[in-house]
Protein backbone atom coordinates (compact mmCIF):
# COMPACT_ATOMS: atom_id res chain seq x y z
CA UNK A 1 0.00 0.00 0.00
CA UNK A 2 1.35 3.29 -0.87
CA UNK A 3 0.34 7.13 -0.84
CA UNK A 4 -0.49 6.76 -4.15
CA UNK A 5 -3.42 4.06 -3.86
CA UNK A 6 -6.58 5.18 -5.21
CA UNK A 7 -9.45 5.93 -2.40
CA UNK A 8 -11.83 3.09 -3.64
CA UNK A 9 -8.86 0.13 -3.41
CA UNK A 10 -8.15 1.54 -0.06
CA UNK A 11 -11.81 0.93 0.82
CA UNK A 12 -12.43 -2.15 -1.03
CA UNK A 13 -9.14 -3.40 1.00
CA UNK A 14 -10.60 -2.15 4.27
CA UNK A 15 -13.90 -4.00 3.44
CA UNK A 16 -11.89 -7.42 2.51
CA UNK A 17 -10.04 -7.32 5.74
CA UNK A 18 -13.13 -6.52 7.88
CA UNK A 19 -14.60 -9.27 6.02
CA UNK A 20 -11.90 -11.83 6.75
CA UNK A 21 -11.86 -10.61 10.87
CA UNK A 22 -15.35 -11.03 10.81
CA UNK A 23 -15.37 -14.46 9.30
CA UNK A 24 -12.17 -15.64 11.16
CA UNK A 25 -13.89 -14.45 14.26
CA UNK A 26 -17.19 -16.10 14.16
CA UNK A 27 -14.87 -19.48 12.88
CA UNK A 28 -13.34 -19.42 15.90
CA UNK A 29 -16.24 -18.79 18.55
CA UNK A 30 -17.94 -21.61 17.02
CA UNK A 31 -18.20 -24.98 19.51
CA UNK A 32 -16.75 -27.10 16.58
CA UNK A 33 -13.50 -25.08 16.04
CA UNK A 34 -13.06 -25.14 19.64
CA UNK A 35 -13.74 -28.08 20.60
CA UNK A 36 -11.34 -28.67 17.63
CA UNK A 37 -8.85 -26.45 19.02
CA UNK A 38 -9.08 -27.85 22.63
CA UNK A 39 -8.39 -31.58 21.47
CA UNK A 40 -5.79 -31.42 19.06
CA UNK A 41 -4.16 -28.52 19.83
CA UNK A 42 -2.02 -26.23 17.64
CA UNK A 43 -1.19 -26.30 14.36
CA UNK A 44 -4.73 -27.26 12.98
CA UNK A 45 -6.63 -26.34 9.90
CA UNK A 46 -10.20 -26.08 10.19
CA UNK A 47 -11.91 -27.10 7.01
CA UNK A 48 -15.61 -25.77 6.58
CA UNK A 49 -16.72 -28.00 3.69
CA UNK A 50 -20.15 -25.84 3.11
CA UNK A 51 -18.71 -23.07 2.03
CA UNK A 52 -16.98 -24.96 -0.96
CA UNK A 53 -20.63 -25.63 -1.70
CA UNK A 54 -21.27 -22.50 -1.74
CA UNK A 55 -18.31 -21.14 -3.73
CA UNK A 56 -19.70 -24.04 -6.27
CA UNK A 57 -23.31 -22.71 -5.97
CA UNK A 58 -21.55 -18.83 -7.51
CA UNK A 59 -19.67 -20.70 -10.30
CA UNK A 60 -22.90 -22.61 -11.15
CA UNK A 61 -25.03 -19.70 -10.88
CA UNK A 62 -22.35 -17.43 -12.89
CA UNK A 63 -21.35 -19.82 -15.69
CA UNK A 64 -24.95 -22.14 -15.94
CA UNK A 65 -23.99 -23.86 -19.52
CA UNK A 66 -20.26 -25.06 -18.07
CA UNK A 67 -19.86 -28.17 -16.15
CA UNK A 68 -17.43 -27.46 -13.19
CA UNK A 69 -15.13 -30.76 -12.75
CA UNK A 70 -12.88 -29.58 -9.00
CA UNK A 71 -9.44 -30.11 -9.77
CA UNK A 72 -8.81 -32.65 -6.90
CA UNK A 73 -4.97 -31.56 -6.62
CA UNK A 74 -5.79 -28.15 -4.58
CA UNK A 75 -6.89 -29.74 -1.80
CA UNK A 76 -7.54 -33.52 -1.66
CA UNK A 77 -9.66 -34.05 1.25
CA UNK A 78 -12.61 -36.67 1.55
CA UNK A 79 -15.01 -34.25 3.25
CA UNK A 80 -14.79 -31.17 0.01
CA UNK A 81 -15.09 -34.58 -2.62
CA UNK A 82 -17.89 -35.70 -0.50
CA UNK A 83 -19.68 -32.41 -0.81
CA UNK A 84 -19.13 -31.75 -4.15
CA UNK A 85 -19.85 -34.99 -5.62
CA UNK A 86 -23.58 -33.81 -3.33
CA UNK A 87 -23.79 -30.80 -4.96
CA UNK A 88 -23.28 -32.76 -8.48
CA UNK A 89 -20.16 -31.05 -9.55
CA UNK A 90 -17.92 -33.78 -11.86
CA UNK A 91 -13.77 -34.08 -10.63
CA UNK A 92 -10.39 -33.46 -12.45
CA UNK A 93 -7.27 -35.84 -11.20
CA UNK A 94 -3.87 -35.95 -12.51
CA UNK A 95 -2.70 -39.03 -10.85
CA UNK A 96 -4.17 -42.47 -10.07
CA UNK A 97 -4.20 -41.89 -6.07
CA UNK A 98 -6.62 -38.53 -6.49
CA UNK A 99 -8.52 -40.99 -9.29
CA UNK A 100 -8.60 -43.75 -6.09
CA UNK A 101 -9.42 -40.45 -3.50
CA UNK A 102 -12.78 -39.54 -5.86
CA UNK A 103 -14.11 -43.01 -6.88
CA UNK A 104 -13.34 -44.06 -3.03
CA UNK A 105 -16.02 -41.40 -1.98
CA UNK A 106 -18.72 -43.32 -4.45
CA UNK A 107 -18.08 -41.02 -7.19
CA UNK A 108 -18.59 -42.60 -10.77
CA UNK A 109 -15.72 -42.28 -13.05
CA UNK A 110 -17.67 -41.23 -15.75
CA UNK A 111 -17.95 -37.75 -13.99
CA UNK A 112 -14.00 -37.80 -13.87
CA UNK A 113 -11.64 -36.23 -16.27
CA UNK A 114 -7.94 -37.15 -15.95
CA UNK A 115 -6.05 -33.86 -17.21
CA UNK A 116 -2.22 -34.28 -16.39
CA UNK A 117 -0.84 -34.25 -20.00
CA UNK A 118 1.77 -36.47 -19.90
CA UNK A 119 1.19 -39.69 -17.53
CA UNK A 120 2.54 -43.25 -17.40
CA UNK A 121 1.14 -45.98 -19.67
CA UNK A 122 -0.24 -47.91 -16.66
CA UNK A 123 -1.91 -45.32 -15.25
CA UNK A 124 -3.65 -44.23 -18.29
CA UNK A 125 -4.51 -48.07 -18.40
CA UNK A 126 -6.02 -47.94 -14.85
CA UNK A 127 -7.83 -44.60 -15.59
CA UNK A 128 -9.59 -46.58 -18.57
CA UNK A 129 -10.22 -49.54 -16.58
CA UNK A 130 -11.82 -47.76 -14.13
CA UNK A 131 -14.18 -46.05 -16.48
CA UNK A 132 -12.17 -42.67 -17.07
CA UNK A 133 -12.66 -41.42 -20.32
CA UNK A 134 -11.86 -37.89 -21.10
CA UNK A 135 -7.56 -37.51 -20.91
CA UNK A 136 -5.58 -34.46 -22.03
CA UNK A 137 -2.21 -34.75 -24.14
CA UNK A 138 0.50 -32.28 -25.49
CA UNK A 139 2.80 -34.53 -27.07
CA UNK A 140 3.02 -36.96 -29.82
CA UNK A 141 4.36 -39.32 -27.56
CA UNK A 142 1.56 -38.99 -25.10
CA UNK A 143 -0.93 -39.23 -27.98
CA UNK A 144 0.44 -42.87 -29.22
CA UNK A 145 -0.12 -43.75 -25.76
CA UNK A 146 -3.85 -44.32 -26.56
CA UNK A 147 -3.92 -46.00 -29.69
CA UNK A 148 -5.23 -49.29 -28.58
CA UNK A 149 -7.40 -47.19 -26.38
CA UNK A 150 -11.40 -47.89 -26.22
CA UNK A 151 -12.90 -45.73 -29.08
CA UNK A 152 -15.14 -44.09 -26.51
CA UNK A 153 -12.00 -42.77 -24.98
CA UNK A 154 -11.84 -38.60 -25.57
CA UNK A 155 -8.76 -37.04 -26.04
CA UNK A 156 -8.35 -33.26 -25.50
CA UNK A 157 -5.33 -31.34 -26.83
CA UNK A 158 -3.55 -28.66 -24.05
CA UNK A 159 -3.08 -25.40 -25.70
CA UNK A 160 -0.63 -22.89 -23.86
CA UNK A 161 -1.35 -19.24 -23.13
CA UNK A 162 1.37 -17.01 -21.67
CA UNK A 163 -0.13 -15.55 -18.72
CA UNK A 164 2.74 -13.71 -16.70
CA UNK A 165 0.67 -12.36 -14.46
CA UNK A 166 -0.72 -14.79 -13.13
CA UNK A 167 1.04 -16.52 -9.72
CA UNK A 168 1.55 -19.55 -11.49
CA UNK A 169 2.04 -19.44 -15.40
CA UNK A 170 1.68 -23.31 -16.27
CA UNK A 171 2.01 -22.53 -19.68
CA UNK A 172 6.04 -22.76 -19.71
CA UNK A 173 5.48 -26.48 -18.59
CA UNK A 174 2.33 -27.60 -20.39
CA UNK A 175 0.87 -27.11 -23.96
CA UNK A 176 1.30 -26.34 -27.14
CA UNK A 177 0.28 -23.44 -29.78
CA UNK A 178 -1.87 -23.68 -32.89
CA UNK A 179 0.81 -24.93 -35.01
CA UNK A 180 1.29 -28.42 -33.00
CA UNK A 181 -2.23 -28.74 -32.29
CA UNK A 182 -3.27 -28.87 -35.85
CA UNK A 183 -0.40 -31.52 -35.89
CA UNK A 184 -1.92 -33.34 -32.56
CA UNK A 185 -5.06 -33.53 -34.34
CA UNK A 186 -4.01 -34.90 -37.57
CA UNK A 187 -1.43 -37.37 -36.20
CA UNK A 188 -4.98 -38.44 -33.78
CA UNK A 189 -6.94 -38.96 -37.15
CA UNK A 190 -4.33 -40.82 -39.05
CA UNK A 191 -3.44 -43.40 -36.24
CA UNK A 192 -7.58 -43.62 -35.04
CA UNK A 193 -7.36 -41.40 -31.71
CA UNK A 194 -9.93 -39.45 -30.91
CA UNK A 195 -9.50 -35.85 -30.57
CA UNK A 196 -13.06 -34.28 -29.29
CA UNK A 197 -11.28 -31.00 -28.34
CA UNK A 198 -9.26 -28.39 -26.32
CA UNK A 199 -8.26 -27.36 -23.08
CA UNK A 200 -5.89 -24.70 -21.24
CA UNK A 201 -4.94 -23.19 -18.44
CA UNK A 202 -4.72 -19.75 -18.18
CA UNK A 203 -2.74 -19.83 -14.95
CA UNK A 204 -3.26 -19.89 -11.75
CA UNK A 205 -4.83 -16.89 -9.56
CA UNK A 206 -5.24 -15.02 -12.93
CA UNK A 207 -6.43 -11.57 -11.51
CA UNK A 208 -7.41 -10.96 -15.00
CA UNK A 209 -10.87 -11.63 -16.43
CA UNK A 210 -10.22 -10.30 -20.08
CA UNK A 211 -7.81 -12.89 -20.38
CA UNK A 212 -10.02 -15.90 -19.46
CA UNK A 213 -12.38 -14.51 -22.02
CA UNK A 214 -9.35 -14.08 -24.93
CA UNK A 215 -7.85 -17.50 -23.91
CA UNK A 216 -11.19 -18.83 -24.73
CA UNK A 217 -11.84 -16.88 -28.21
CA UNK A 218 -8.87 -18.16 -29.59
CA UNK A 219 -9.37 -21.65 -28.86
CA UNK A 220 -12.71 -21.03 -30.41
CA UNK A 221 -11.00 -19.68 -33.29
CA UNK A 222 -8.98 -22.33 -33.71
CA UNK A 223 -11.26 -25.39 -33.57
CA UNK A 224 -13.43 -23.65 -35.87
CA UNK A 225 -10.33 -23.22 -38.16
CA UNK A 226 -9.50 -26.92 -37.47
CA UNK A 227 -12.90 -28.16 -38.14
CA UNK A 228 -12.64 -26.20 -41.85
CA UNK A 229 -9.60 -27.55 -42.28
CA UNK A 230 -9.44 -30.79 -41.41
CA UNK A 231 -13.26 -31.73 -41.92
CA UNK A 232 -13.33 -32.74 -38.09
CA UNK A 233 -15.96 -31.79 -35.56
CA UNK A 234 -15.26 -31.21 -32.34
CA UNK A 235 -17.20 -31.24 -29.50
CA UNK A 236 -15.53 -30.49 -25.83
CA UNK A 237 -14.02 -26.93 -24.67
CA UNK A 238 -11.82 -27.05 -21.47
CA UNK A 239 -11.27 -23.50 -20.27
CA UNK A 240 -9.09 -24.77 -17.36
CA UNK A 241 -9.03 -23.48 -13.89
CA UNK A 242 -7.34 -19.73 -12.74
CA UNK A 243 -10.00 -18.06 -10.89
CA UNK A 244 -8.70 -16.25 -8.39
CA UNK A 245 -9.16 -15.73 -4.59
CA UNK A 246 -8.54 -12.67 -2.72
CA UNK A 247 -6.01 -13.08 0.39
CA UNK A 248 -4.52 -10.36 1.46
CA UNK A 249 -6.00 -7.80 -1.27
CA UNK A 250 -8.88 -7.84 -3.72
CA UNK A 251 -9.21 -9.85 -6.85
CA UNK A 252 -11.72 -10.37 -9.70
CA UNK A 253 -14.88 -12.22 -8.12
CA UNK A 254 -16.24 -15.26 -9.80
CA UNK A 255 -18.91 -13.08 -11.75
CA UNK A 256 -16.35 -10.55 -13.01
CA UNK A 257 -14.62 -13.41 -14.86
CA UNK A 258 -17.71 -15.04 -15.47
CA UNK A 259 -19.08 -11.53 -16.89
CA UNK A 260 -16.08 -11.64 -19.23
CA UNK A 261 -16.66 -15.26 -20.28
CA UNK A 262 -20.15 -15.38 -20.83
CA UNK A 263 -20.52 -13.21 -24.42
CA UNK A 264 -17.34 -15.67 -25.53
CA UNK A 265 -18.84 -19.25 -24.48
CA UNK A 266 -22.85 -18.60 -24.67
CA UNK A 267 -22.91 -18.41 -28.86
CA UNK A 268 -21.39 -21.74 -28.35
CA UNK A 269 -23.07 -23.35 -25.32
CA UNK A 270 -25.67 -25.94 -27.08
CA UNK A 271 -23.15 -27.25 -29.83
CA UNK A 272 -20.00 -27.32 -27.59
CA UNK A 273 -20.00 -29.28 -24.22
CA UNK A 274 -17.81 -26.57 -22.17
CA UNK A 275 -16.49 -27.54 -19.03
CA UNK A 276 -13.96 -25.66 -16.65
CA UNK A 277 -11.39 -27.48 -13.85
CA UNK A 278 -11.53 -25.02 -10.73
CA UNK A 279 -9.21 -25.61 -8.33
CA UNK A 280 -8.09 -22.84 -5.74
CA UNK A 281 -11.51 -20.64 -6.02
CA UNK A 282 -13.77 -23.83 -4.56
CA UNK A 283 -11.86 -24.54 -1.70
CA UNK A 284 -9.33 -21.80 -0.53
CA UNK A 285 -11.89 -20.05 1.64
CA UNK A 286 -13.14 -23.24 3.22
CA UNK A 287 -10.10 -23.73 5.50
CA UNK A 288 -7.92 -21.65 8.01
CA UNK A 289 -5.29 -21.72 9.91
CA UNK A 290 -4.76 -21.69 13.74
CA UNK A 291 -0.87 -22.00 14.75
CA UNK A 292 0.17 -20.63 18.59
CA UNK A 293 2.96 -18.94 19.31
CA UNK A 294 5.72 -21.38 20.40
CA UNK A 295 9.06 -18.37 20.88
CA UNK A 296 9.54 -14.49 21.53
CA UNK A 297 12.79 -13.15 20.78
CA UNK A 298 14.39 -9.34 20.11
CA UNK A 299 16.32 -9.35 16.94
CA UNK A 300 18.75 -6.60 15.38
CA UNK A 301 15.35 -6.44 12.98
CA UNK A 302 12.72 -6.13 15.63
CA UNK A 303 10.28 -8.58 17.22
CA UNK A 304 10.05 -12.38 15.81
CA UNK A 305 7.56 -14.84 17.05
CA UNK A 306 7.78 -18.36 16.08
CA UNK A 307 4.79 -20.10 15.32
CA UNK A 308 4.52 -24.34 15.30
CA UNK A 309 3.26 -24.24 11.24
CA UNK A 310 5.42 -22.69 8.62
CA UNK A 311 6.38 -22.61 5.00
CA UNK A 312 7.64 -26.55 4.88
CA UNK A 313 3.81 -26.70 6.33
CA UNK A 314 0.57 -25.48 5.83
CA UNK A 315 2.00 -21.88 4.78
CA UNK A 316 3.62 -24.14 1.55
CA UNK A 317 1.38 -21.78 -0.50
CA UNK A 318 3.98 -18.82 0.63
CA UNK A 319 6.62 -20.62 -0.78
CA UNK A 320 5.74 -22.17 -3.64
CA UNK A 321 3.38 -20.04 -4.50
CA UNK A 322 4.39 -16.07 -3.15
CA UNK A 323 0.82 -15.73 -1.81
CA UNK A 324 0.66 -13.62 0.93
CA UNK A 325 -2.30 -14.92 4.02
CA UNK A 326 -3.84 -12.43 5.94
CA UNK A 327 -2.28 -13.66 9.87
CA UNK A 328 -4.98 -11.90 12.82
CA UNK A 329 -3.76 -13.06 16.26
CA UNK A 330 -6.95 -14.40 18.11
CA UNK A 331 -6.64 -11.57 21.00
CA UNK A 332 -7.53 -9.23 18.16
CA UNK A 333 -10.03 -11.40 16.84
CA UNK A 334 -11.89 -11.39 20.38
CA UNK A 335 -11.43 -7.73 20.62
CA UNK A 336 -9.15 -8.00 23.89
CA UNK A 337 -6.47 -5.68 22.75
CA UNK A 338 -8.51 -2.95 20.72
CA UNK A 339 -5.70 -0.43 21.40
CA UNK A 340 -4.11 -0.07 18.41
CA UNK A 341 -0.79 1.83 19.94
CA UNK A 342 0.01 -1.42 21.25
CA UNK A 343 0.26 -3.06 18.23
CA UNK A 344 4.48 -3.11 16.36
CA UNK A 345 5.69 -4.95 13.30
CA UNK A 346 7.13 -8.37 13.92
CA UNK A 347 8.23 -10.67 11.95
CA UNK A 348 6.52 -14.65 11.78
CA UNK A 349 9.28 -17.30 11.53
CA UNK A 350 8.10 -21.11 11.03
CA UNK A 351 9.03 -23.92 13.34
CA UNK A 352 11.94 -25.61 11.20
CA UNK A 353 15.87 -24.82 11.30
CA UNK A 354 15.22 -23.02 7.92
CA UNK A 355 16.02 -19.29 7.61
CA UNK A 356 13.55 -19.16 4.52
CA UNK A 357 10.75 -20.20 7.12
CA UNK A 358 9.47 -16.53 7.40
CA UNK A 359 5.63 -16.39 7.35
CA UNK A 360 5.35 -13.05 7.00
CA UNK A 361 8.02 -10.33 7.78
CA UNK A 362 5.52 -6.94 8.33
CA UNK A 363 2.57 -8.48 10.47
CA UNK A 364 1.08 -5.95 12.51
CA UNK A 365 0.36 -7.55 16.28
CA UNK A 366 -0.48 -6.34 19.53
CA UNK A 367 1.94 -7.75 22.04
CA UNK A 368 2.29 -11.96 21.97
CA UNK A 369 3.17 -14.08 24.04
CA UNK A 370 4.12 -17.89 24.15
CA UNK A 371 0.39 -19.89 23.69
CA UNK A 372 -1.24 -16.76 21.98
CA UNK A 373 -2.88 -18.04 18.85
CA UNK A 374 -2.23 -16.68 15.22
CA UNK A 375 -4.26 -17.66 12.73
CA UNK A 376 -4.90 -17.34 8.96
CA UNK A 377 -7.80 -17.35 6.61
CA UNK A 378 -8.05 -18.48 3.31
CA UNK A 379 -5.59 -21.51 3.71
CA UNK A 380 -7.74 -24.20 1.53
CA UNK A 381 -5.63 -23.83 -1.52
CA UNK A 382 -2.31 -25.25 -2.31
CA UNK A 383 -1.29 -25.43 1.63
CA UNK A 384 -1.80 -28.60 3.26
CA UNK A 385 -1.73 -30.41 -0.33
CA UNK A 386 1.80 -29.37 -0.72
CA UNK A 387 3.41 -29.32 2.51
CA UNK A 388 6.01 -31.59 3.85
CA UNK A 389 7.70 -33.65 6.35
CA UNK A 390 11.14 -31.41 6.42
CA UNK A 391 12.69 -31.59 10.22
CA UNK A 392 10.37 -34.19 11.07
CA UNK A 393 7.65 -32.48 11.22
CA UNK A 394 3.97 -33.99 11.28
CA UNK A 395 1.80 -32.49 8.34
CA UNK A 396 -1.06 -30.47 10.28
CA UNK A 397 -4.18 -32.07 10.37
CA UNK A 398 -7.47 -31.10 9.34
CA UNK A 399 -10.52 -30.76 11.31
CA UNK A 400 -13.96 -30.78 9.91
CA UNK A 401 -16.38 -28.29 11.55
CA UNK A 402 -19.86 -28.09 10.52
CA UNK A 403 -22.34 -26.03 8.26
CA UNK A 404 -21.51 -22.71 7.87
CA UNK A 405 -20.11 -20.48 9.83
CA UNK A 406 -22.28 -18.38 11.51
CA UNK A 407 -22.02 -19.58 15.01
CA UNK A 408 -25.65 -20.64 15.84
CA UNK A 409 -25.29 -23.45 13.11
CA UNK A 410 -22.48 -25.27 13.64
CA UNK A 411 -23.15 -28.05 15.71
CA UNK A 412 -20.27 -29.23 18.02
CA UNK A 413 -17.97 -32.35 16.58
CA UNK A 414 -17.90 -34.99 18.96
CA UNK A 415 -14.27 -35.21 19.68
CA UNK A 416 -13.08 -38.37 17.96
CA UNK A 417 -14.67 -37.38 14.50
CA UNK A 418 -13.05 -33.84 14.18
CA UNK A 419 -9.50 -35.35 13.13
CA UNK A 420 -9.10 -35.93 9.31
CA UNK A 421 -5.48 -35.74 8.85
CA UNK A 422 -4.73 -35.17 4.48
CA UNK A 423 -4.06 -38.42 3.06
C1 LIG B 1 -4.57 -29.03 -15.39
C2 LIG B 1 -5.03 -28.17 -14.26
N1 LIG B 1 -6.35 -27.99 -14.09
C3 LIG B 1 -6.85 -27.25 -13.07
C4 LIG B 1 -6.00 -26.67 -12.15
C5 LIG B 1 -6.59 -25.86 -11.04
O1 LIG B 1 -6.26 -24.54 -11.19
P1 LIG B 1 -6.76 -23.42 -10.16
O2 LIG B 1 -6.51 -23.93 -8.81
O3 LIG B 1 -5.94 -22.24 -10.53
O4 LIG B 1 -8.22 -23.20 -10.43
C6 LIG B 1 -4.60 -26.81 -12.30
C7 LIG B 1 -3.67 -26.17 -11.36
O5 LIG B 1 -2.49 -26.26 -11.41
C8 LIG B 1 -4.10 -27.59 -13.38
O6 LIG B 1 -2.80 -27.79 -13.56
Amino acid sequence: MTDATPRADLRSLRSLLGLRKAETSALLATDAARAAIAVHGTPLLLLDPERVRRQYRRLRNALPFVRFHYAVKALSHDAVVNVLADAGCGFDVATGDELALVLGRGVDAGRVIHTHPVKKASEIEEAIAAGVRTFVVDNDTELDKFVNAPSDVRILVRLAYRSPHAKSDLSSKFGVGAFEAAHLVERGLRRGIRIAGFSFHVGSQLDDPQRFADATAETLALMAELEKRLGVRFDILDIGGGFPVSYESPVATVEQVAAALRPVLEPHARRLDIIAEPGRVLVAEAMTLVTSVVGVAERADGRWYYLDDGLYGSYSNVLTENVHPLVFAERDLRGRDTDSDSHRWATLGGPTCDSTDVVAREALLPELVVGDLVVSPVMGAYTTVTATRFNGRPLTPVAVVGHGMTTGEVAAVPAGAVRQTVP
